[in-house]
């Protein structure tokens, strides 16, 4: 973030964002993973969240636990097939001592999500019932995806089985992504942005205009800077106009002007050239 102090880092800055405005503007993420799953409840509020976690669509996750003498691994996938089992959010594959047995924790047509400025949760509801436990309900998966800016994805972590419950159990999965953090702010106001916007373009002009007197034009030494003479002249204008403004005490009129009556004006150039004649 260092370049933000830059001049040049603020440009690019600009028109990164301009340039992403004009891209989602035309609909350039409309071909979303996330779009394949299915909301419990479908609103516009719950599909914003999940384009939140868009980033880790087309990624395999994978956690391993440890019951027993029994070993478990889970895979996770965001609105896609986990393992390949056809709607299947997340799976359980317990092995690989004993067969392998597949076992459908949540399904991604049965999606719940909740987003945080910082988090957000996911719930793949709709998995495969439990044998004994939990009033035999089906399984569900709660994945609990929080911010972690050091990296772009973590590790799949298995948190919990709950199943202690009556009713409503759950599998607890932890994710840590900086894709669910809220941006940087750099809180850029209109005015700032339009000043950027400005020195921008003065940069361009000077360094466009430098180069096309140099290489064009051929000019050389001051005459380099474009529009120099305008600019001169724009110069010398503000000046006198601070002059004019600023000034104090009454300008030092040239003796021209003042003696008109009482000194002759052949006499001046003595008195002023005095002090440079030999002692
Ligand atoms: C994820 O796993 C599925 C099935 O196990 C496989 O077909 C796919 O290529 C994997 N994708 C990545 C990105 O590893
Ligand atoms: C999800 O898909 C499964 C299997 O294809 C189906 O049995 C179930 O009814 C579907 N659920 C919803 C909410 O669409």
């Amino acid at each position: 973030m260092q370049s933000l102090t830059h001049p040049i880092g603020r440009c690019l800055l600009v028109w990164t964002l301009v340039v992403q405005l004009v891209l989602q503007g035309s609909g350039a993420y409309a071909d979303s993973t996330t779009k394949n799953c299915k909301l419990t409840f479908e609103s516009e509020s719950e599909r914003k969240v999940l384009q939140r976690i868009e980033s880790l669509g087309h990624r395999n996750f994978s956690a391993e636990a440890k019951i027993g003498e029994a070993k478990y691994s889970y895979v996770f996938r965001l609105c896609a097939d986990a393992g390949g089992v056809p709607g299947a959010g997340v799976i359980q594959v317990e092995g690989p001592k004993t067969e392998k047995k597949i076992t459908v924790i949540g399904m991604y047509n049965a999606t719940e999500v909740i987003g945080g400025s910082d988090y957000v949760w996911l719930l793949y509801g709709n998995g495969e019932n439990y044998d004994t436990h939990c009033s035999q309900e089906q399984r569900k998966a709660i994945l609990m995806i929080f911010c972690n800016r050091n990296f772009e994805v973590g590790q799949l972590e298995i948190v919990q089985e709950n199943r202690e419950r009556v009713q409503n159990c759950f599998y607890q999965f932890k994710l840590e992504t900086s894709a669910v953090c809220p941006p940087l702010e750099y809180k850029l106001s209109t005015g700032s942005i339009i000043l950027i916007v400005v020195v921008c373009l003065v940069a361009v002009y000077l360094i466009g205009g430098f180069l096309y007197q140099r290489l064009i034009v051929g000019a050389k030494g001051m005459e380099q800077f474009p529009n120099y003479a305008f600019w001169r002249e724009v110069g010398n204008l503000s000046a006198d106009g601070c002059d004019f403004v600023c000034r104090s005490r009454d300008r030092e009129e040239p003796p021209t002007y003042t003696g008109v009556s009482t000194e002759p004006l052949d006499e001046e150039p003595e008195e002023r050239d005095d002090h440079l004649l030999p002692m």
